[in-house]
């Protein structure tokens, strides 16, 4: 798929048929099986400034929180005793000692034997090294948006570049690389929204997240329209064909925009995971990375896989 078949699917192909395509290709290359990753939100401490998130470091409005080792280390088994099939952890981005989460990744790893997923942000080659060694399967570091001059522009002093540069290394590392973009951006077209499919494509990325960018009230994007949901779905269509066995999440976003049918209609574009958080609700109710995040919990997402007929692991 190139760049412009991609551009001709993102504007003019009927859904029905896009949709259906999609589920053809997730039948082969995903079954009916719905994989669930148990998300710690382990700290909301964030150096970034990132326009549209609201655990920006400027941010003075919430609560910021960190859990200790052992608050993890009980999520986590809380995660897995739902039946989660993978931890992931995910922070804000701060610098510092890779070892304190290289002790929590290890002793997760020796009691639990699962897949490990980091989502803690940029870093230096050899604290991916040190991670991966100490157990970490997975990285979720999403470009965000495709188009270089946006990025700068939401990320202040940051480049796309160096974002790339981060899930190159990580491949090269050994790990299975997640990367994904929001949709809906300020200021973002449909061109370079194919260029985020073809980008993610080129990045041979294993897994991709895609949302709709939501307003937060304590960011400087506060006053702009969230991303289209129907947009959203249409994206994971085309992911599903540009790239038929990545593991593509129908994310908080979606279900944040639409509690009742938006995780549902992700599974029915082509999604195949869940990623409902386990971090304790006292913390969680602090991780307010957009307004009127939707908190998914196992029950909920077992009841939006059984209601599209599929499979999941959960108890
Ligand atoms: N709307 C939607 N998604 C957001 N993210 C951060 N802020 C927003 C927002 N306002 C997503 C980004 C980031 C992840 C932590 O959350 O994709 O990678
Ligand atoms: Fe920090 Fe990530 Fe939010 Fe940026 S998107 S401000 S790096 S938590």
């Amino acid at each position: 798929m190139d760049k412009k078949e991609i551009l001709h699917l993102l504007k003019e192909a009927p859904i029905e048929s896009l949709l259906e395509s999609a589920n053809t290709i997730l039948e082969k290359t995903k079954g009916n099986h719905v994989h669930i990753r148990g998300l710690i939100e382990f700290s909301n401490i964030c150096s970034r400034n990132c326009l549209y998130c609201g655990l920006r470091a400027q941010n003075k409005d919430i609560k910021r929180y960190s859990l200790t080792q052992d608050n993890i280390l009980d999520a986590a088994g809380a995660a897995i005793n739902a039946g989660c099939d993978t931890i992931v952890l995910q922070s804000g981005e701060v610098s510092g000692a890779p070892q304190w989460l290289g002790e929590v990744v290890r002793e997760i790893k020796n009691n639990f034997h699962l897949p490990i997923t980091l989502s803690v942000g940029e870093r230096k080659r050899q604290d991916y090294e040190y991670w991966r060694d100490c157990g970490a399967d997975r990285y979720l570091v999403k470009h965000e948006t495709a188009d270089p001059i946006l990025y700068e522009k939401l990320h202040p002093g940051f480049s796309l570049n160096d974002r790339i540069n981060c899930l190159k290394i990580l491949k090269e590392l050994g790990y299975e690389i997640g990367d994904g973009f929001m949709v809906g951006l300020p200021g973002q077209t449909l061109e370079s929204l194919a260029d985020d499919i073809y980008l993610t494509m080129q990045l041979g990325a294993d897994m991709c997240g895609v949302g709709p960018f939501i307003p937060q009230k304590n960011t400087p994007l506060a006053n702009y329209a969230n991303g289209s949901p129907d947009l959203v779905l249409r994206i994971i269509a085309i992911l599903r064909l540009a790239l038929p066995n990545a593991n593509l999440p129908a994310t908080t976003a979606l279900a944040t925009l639409d509690p009742a049918l938006g995780q549902k209609n992700g599974l029915l574009a082509g999604a195949n995971v869940l990623m409902p958080s386990f971090t304790p609700a006292e913390y969680a109710e602090n991780y307010i990375i957009y307004d009127n995040k939707n908190r998914v919990a196992v029950k909920e997402a077992k009841e939006v896989i059984e209601s599209c007929g599929r499979t999941h692991p959960l108890g």
